[in-house]
């Protein structure tokens, strides 16, 4: 029996893994050009990117890449149905680029790995589709910016919404002036939860490398809540939900603005409701902050994030997405509720735009990014999320973190990519690295 179906079966499947029936795409070369394309991640999400990229027909899967024999089994699986293919299969990074010296390279594996796969694959001669945020700390993605300027390679950040129609169609909105001076802004992603309990950490399931997975982060001893996709809410994986979402909203800001970064940042936040993180021995809980709230300082707006998780969304009806708020009126750049724009004037009309995917169930417009990323390589120009632009946006997320984890605000010269006159901050621009991984040359 197929691993796919067997999983199916036995009801052991991960939420949102690879499990949807695809449609058969045909493998045969139509006489298009199709780029050898390597995935490294071969979980959710870049399962996700990889059906997105074949519908376009112009790649060929190589090789899949992942530290957990399952998703790299089922994935495998599931590209040899929708193309008649079979992809190679690798455990570790370095054989794959060494030994198939792929076009393109999809980064999808947890943040911490972000920096260190791009730069070899970049390195190795491919251009990267690299999942945001672009690092796990300020002095990773800027590596990878600098890796990408000095090999010529092409990155596309994988910030859908900067090619999502209605989002598109709203920054031409805020950016025509219809919105009038635009002083502030709000972003935000409210969701319910609630309290948390430890869960026993266990010996990590067969087949998982784990070593491998924390790669140059602590070694932690495995738990459930992390693997797969839970990494998210586990500082050294990830940067919790402003690193995570936040990276999509922040870059709406700096999309709209000419700035490109803060003056000044603060932030605070804690876990009131999830409780005090453990780690020990025998059980863990998650350490991200449920709720936070962080102050941008910009030369001519501020804007605010703030994420709870816990409460819902109910009493404020929006869930996710940032509040424009102009001289004319209130812009309200969302997700599956597109944008709308409340004028101030009394009387004055409504105007809404409804929102337009390219995948409905999942609420993302990867293909266009997908088709916006090969044009770029086949034109050599800079695609819509070229690599500068995640890395700022990245930045900004980082940033909040940075001013949670010193206790206070921060000054920030954007040029020079430090904060002024705080040691203790600036050591927090990169981190330690387990041995034998190598902190990236910036
Ligand atoms: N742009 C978006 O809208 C969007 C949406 C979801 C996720 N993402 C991003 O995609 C990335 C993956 O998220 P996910 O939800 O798919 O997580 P996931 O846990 O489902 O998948 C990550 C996979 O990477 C594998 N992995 C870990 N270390 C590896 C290594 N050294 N080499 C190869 N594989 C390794 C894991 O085993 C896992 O299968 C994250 O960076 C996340 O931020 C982006």
């Amino acid at each position: 029996m197929k691993r796919r179906t067997f999983i199916r079966s036995t009801g052991t499947a991960a939420a949102g893994s690879v499990l949807t029936q695809a449609p058969f795409i045909l493998a045969a070369d139509k006489g298009l050009k199709r780029y050898r394309t390597a995935l490294i991640g071969s979980g959710w999400w870049g399962m996700n990117i990889l059906r997105e990229a074949l519908a376009l027909e112009k790649s060929q899967v190589v090789a899949l890449c992942d530290v957990d024999a399952d998703a790299l089994e089922i994935s495998a699986e599931e590209i040899e149905d929708m193309t008649g293919e079979k992809p190679r299969i690798y455990k570790d990074f370095r054989e794959l680029l060494e030994n198939e010296k792929p076009e393109i390279v999809i980064n999808a594996t947890p943040d911490h790995w972000h920096a260190l796969i791009s730069i070899a694959a970049m390195e190795s001669g491919a251009h990267v589709f690299l999942e945001k945020p672009t690092g796990h700390t300020i002095q990773e993605s800027r590596a990878v910016l600098n890796t990408a300027r000095k090999t010529e390679r092409i990155v596309q950040v994988g910030l859908h919404r900067r090619i999502g129609p209605h989002h598109v169609s709203g920054m031409k909105f805020l950016k025509d002036g219809s919105a009038g001076t635009i002083g502030s802004v709000r972003m935000f992603v409210q969701s319910s939860g609630g309290t948390e309990q430890a869960s026993p950490n266990s010996a990590p399931p067969e087949g998982l490398d784990w070593d491998m997975y924390c790669g140059p982060a602590p070694l932690r001893p495995f738990n459930r809540k992390i693997h797969p996709g839970g990494f998210r809410n586990f500082l050294d994986f990830a940067n919790g939900t402003l690193g995570d979402w936040g990276v999509h909203w922040l870059d709406q800001v700096l999309w709209w603005t000419e700035e490109k970064y803060p003056k000044r940042v603060y932030s605070t936040g804690n876990r009131h409701v999830r409780g005090e993180a453990i780690l020990s021995e025998n059980e863990q809980t998650t350490d991200a902050p449920d709720s936070q709230i962080a102050v941008y300082e910009f030369e001519s707006f501020h804007a605010t994030w703030e994420h709870r998780k816990y409460a819902g969304k109910g009493a404020e009806n929006t869930g996710v997405g940032c509040y424009f708020y102009g001289s004319k009126g209130t812009f309200h750049m969302g997700w599956r509720d597109g944008w709308t724009f409340y004028p101030s004037k009394k009387g004055g009309k409504v105007v809404r735009q409804a929102p337009q995917f390219d995948h409905e169930k999942d609420g993302h417009n990867v293909k266009m990014l997908w088709a916006d990323f090969l044009a770029a390589i086949e034109n050599n120009t800079r695609p819509v999320a070229d690599v500068e632009i995640g890395h700022l946006s990245t930045n900004l997320s980082l940033l909040g973190m940075l001013s949670l984890k010193v206790g206070r605000s921060i000054a920030w010269d954007g040029e020079k990519e430090q904060v002024i006159g705080d040691p203790e901050a600036n050591a927090l621009l990169k981190r330690d690295y387990r041995q034998p991984w190598e902190y990236p040359k910036v």
